[in-house]
């Protein structure tokens, strides 16, 4: 969603703020505008589509050499992508970029309209402007004008806002949107996200939820709502927390899924010790875990279709009932919380705002919490009771690929966890399947990429395909499910995921000549039945891709890739590789934009 990059200091900075434009990039948007501050004044420029445009545009315009401003991309959720609507928008003195949404702007727009205000654009980032300006022109200090206006404001956002006679002083807003501030010598940043800091930049702080903070060349200083100082708390900025680098590769979303095997192999080292799952580094407690009668599961696109792995395994070792429901859901329905229940959300970014809202639910709900998080720092990291870290590195495709083959791996460990903690799992079968998943899959997920030509090979007909359908049984459907996700969010093809079993419930109406039929089969207790879901089909003349195990029936299947051998548990997240394969070449073959497929965003901060 909408990226924020501001700067002061001592360098020009209108290169600074391509650069963290650029890097920002990934998280999805349509338009870009950058606002510079010197002593005449601001200079705005804004662009329609990519920052390359925005670029080429203040070039040819010889933008000055200003060394404060903010910059941004944006996500359109008011008004159309175009020039008008792009940030940042300037209301009197004030320069104003804003990630988030302003749910009672409409309430704002007729305040502002009888004070004598008019409006240019029809977002609800120029009311905020336009009354943050209201407050400075009657206060003449920002902090107060930024803390009346928050009064007043109600939704999520984060803002960097300029004043244009405070020149070389920029401001932070964040109120349920993510705003960090990076730290260097003689420079001060504020950024959505940390991969927009220059490389010089060494130290960061993720602002405080209800926070206000003001940036000067040399330094920074945090207030609360009320305008108290607050005291800062800096993390240092690692390579892994900025590397946007392709290092080599075509695309982000084909290294990431490369990067698969050595994420899983990280991740599962720091929750596995002497050969058996310890999630003490997560801080969760386990008495809650052993009192446990029911639990919650919540989360929001492929991190949800990771939760529904977990509820499969959870169920199965424990025999308790798991309940996971997309967030968006979760967040409205009153739910119904027994007793010795806790929360379990799953998030890759820790931002997604549905997901953070259930979390909040629960906790006003004296719910416990456990998140499943893969960015330190994010908001579900610092408000869930107990977090998981998932160390597979920064992501920057929109599809989610790494990420979700991690959770699924730590979610597997986590439930062995549980059966192990409630004797419902014997120490020697937990050290065994440690051992599986912390050894044999990084091994055969390399295996499966090492094979990537293969599932290109498939993709040749798929690609020519507008619609097609996943099936599988059990854990497989959950396979299935982030697998048609992944082919339709970045090639285009209308893909719909059903367990075998329901296809013929209605849906096998649409089953016709050449329609391809992806069908995921890991678990020899199923295979017979999906075998025969996969006859039905091919009578009925669809091209059936079968992903299973060489020695599984094989008939019906037009095309098969062949998993390899390996312990019965491992082979859905391999089989979700082949999927996340198939859905890059295939999209790669239609031409389609693979890092940023159109209208997604990477980090959904909007409900
Ligand atoms: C967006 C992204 C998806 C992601 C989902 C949840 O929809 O496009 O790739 O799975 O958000 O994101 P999260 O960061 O909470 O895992």
């Amino acid at each position: 969603m909408c990226g924020i990059i501001g700067y002061t200091g001592k360098s020009p900075c209108k290169n600074i703020l391509l650069s963290g434009l650029y890097a920002l990039e990934y998280r999805g948007y349509d338009s870009a505008g950058m606002a510079l501050l010197d002593n005449k004044g601001f200079t705005i420029i804004k662009s329609r589509g990519e920052v390359s445009r925005l670029e080429e545009k203040m070039r040819a315009f010889h933008a000055p050499e200003s060394s404060c401003g903010i910059a941004h991309t944006r996500w359109a959720t008011h008004g159309e992508p175009g020039e008008r609507n792009a940030h940042p928008h300037v209301v009197g003195k004030t320069a104003l970029v804003h990630n988030g949404i302003i749910e009672n702007f409409k309430e704002i727009h007729e305040l502002l309209l009888s004070k004598g205000y008019v409006f240019a654009s029809e977002t609800d980032t120029e009311a905020a402007a336009a009354l943050i300006d209201l407050y400075y022109s009657e206060t003449g200090e920002p902090l107060s004008a930024l803390s009346l206006a928050c009064e007043k404001l109600c939704g999520s956002f984060a803002f960097a806002v300029m004043f244009e006679d405070r020149e070389g002083e920029l401001y932070g807003v964040r109120v349920g949107s993510p705003l960090l501030i990076g730290a260097g010598d003689g420079e001060s940043l504020l950024a959505s996200d940390t991969a927009a800091f220059p490389a010089n930049i060494d130290r960061y702080i993720a602002m405080e939820d209800g926070g206000i903070s003001r940036i000067f060349r040399d330094g920074f200083q945090l207030f609360d709502m009320s305008l108290s100082e607050i005291k800062a708390n800096e993390q240092p900025l690692t390579q892994i927390s900025r590397n946007t680098h392709k290092d080599g590769y075509e695309h982000f979303m084909r290294k990431e899924i490369h990067e698969e095997a050595a994420a899983v192999l990280k991740t599962l080292a720091a929750y596995i010790k002497n050969g058996l799952p310890d999630f003490s580094a997560s801080g969760v407690d386990t008495s809650i875990l052993k009192r446990l009668s029911s639990l919650h599961i919540a989360a929001c696109g492929t991190a949800m279709h990771a939760g529904l792995f977990a509820k499969f395994l959870i169920e199965k070792f424990l025999r308790i009932p798991v309940f996971a429901e997309v967030a968006s859901e979760f967040r409205y329905k009153e739910p119904i919380f027994e007793e010795n229940t806790a929360l379990l959300v799953i998030s890759q970014s820790g931002e997604t705002a549905d997901t953070l809202a259930a979390l909040r639910l629960a906790k006003e709900r004296g719910i416990y919490s456990i998140a499943v998080v893969n960015v330190p720092s994010s908001s579900i990291a610092r408000e869930a009771d107990a977090v998981i870290y998932t160390h597979a590195g920064r992501e920057v495709s929109v599809a989610s690929t790494k990420a979700y083959t991690v959770q699924t791996a730590l979610l597997s460990l986590f439930a062995l966890h549980l059966g192990l903690l409630r004797g419902n799992i014997c120490e020697s079968e937990a050290q065994k399947f440690c051992f599986s998943l912390s050894r044999e899959l990084p091994e055969k997920i390399d295996e499966v990429i090492a094979r990537e030509d293969e599932v290109r090979a498939l993709c040749l007909s798929l690609s020519q395909k507008e619609s097609a359908f996943f099936i599988g049984r059990g854990v497989d459907a959950h396979i299935c499910a982030e697998g048609a996700l992944k082919l339709k969010e970045v090639s285009y093809i209308n893909a719909q995921a059903y367990p075998a079993g329901e296809l013929k419930h209605g849906t096998i109406s649409l089953i016709c000549k050449g329609l391809p039929v992806i069908a995921v089969s890991t678990q020899l207790s199923t295979a017979e039945k999906t075998a025969a879901n996969i006859r039905e089909v091919a009578a009925r003349g669809a091209d059936v891709y079968l992903v299973a195990p060489a020695d599984f029936p094989q008939d019906g299947a037009k095309y098969i890739f062949s998993l390899p051998k390996a312990t019965e548990p491992l082979l859905p997240i391999l089989a979700a590789t082949v999927t996340q394969l198939l859905a890059y070449h295939a999209a790669l073959l239609r031409g389609c934009n693979v890092d940023k497929p159109r209208n997604l965003a990477k980090s959904v901060t909007v409900e």
